[in-house]
């Protein structure tokens, strides 16, 4: 490490997100469900030199694994994204995120009138198109930001 790198704290046990398309490490955030108030460890990178991506940004979240569905959203908008498994501050598991073919959970749909937004909660289901992740049960679309889609009761 050079002197003009910033020594962060290693995490003992946890999991880094690497390689993120620069600028949606916030995002990542969001679909972790990480606002703080948690009171994990986690530190990010932003816009720091990458010699595969020229920038990337680096999530570093302390005792937290990820789930199936969460690695799904994460790879549509990072799909360069490396998941690092840390296990007593080694890297145990790396594994690059593939696009997935559906979105179970974890997303929710933003017709009000879906059947996944009733009284009996139906779990979403999203199919992965070119325009971005369709509701499989009324067709709705949603095309940017998926980030802000994350379905608040989880
Ligand atoms: N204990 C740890 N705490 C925090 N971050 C870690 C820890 N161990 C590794 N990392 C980070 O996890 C990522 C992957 O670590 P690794 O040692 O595999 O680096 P690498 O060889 O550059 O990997 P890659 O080939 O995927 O770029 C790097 O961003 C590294 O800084
Ligand atoms: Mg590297
Ligand atoms: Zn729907």
């Amino acid at each position: 490490m050079s002197e003009h790198e910033l020594r962060v704290a290693k995490i003992r046990d946890g999991t880094v997100i690497d390689h993120v398309t620069g600028g949606q490490a916030l995002n990542v955030l969001s679909i972790l469900g990480i606002d703080g108030s948690a009171g994990l460890s986690v530190s990010v990178g932003m816009n720091v030199p990458s010699d595969r991506l020229g920038r990337k940004d680096v999530v570093k979240v302390e005792n937290r694994e990820l789930s199936q569905s969460e690695v799904d959203v994460i790879s549509l908008i990072a799909p360069e994204a490396t998941i690092n498994i840390i296990r007593e501050f080694e890297v145990v598991q790396k594994n690059r995120v593939d696009r997935p073919e559906t979105v179970v959970g974890l997303l929710s749909c933003p017709n009000h009138n879906c059947i996944t937004n009733g009284n009996e909660p139906v779990k979403t289901n999203f199919t992965v198109v070119d325009e971005g992740v369709r509701c499989t049960y009324c067709g709705t679309i949603i095309r940017d930001a998926l980030a802000d889609h994350i379905e608040p009761t989880r």
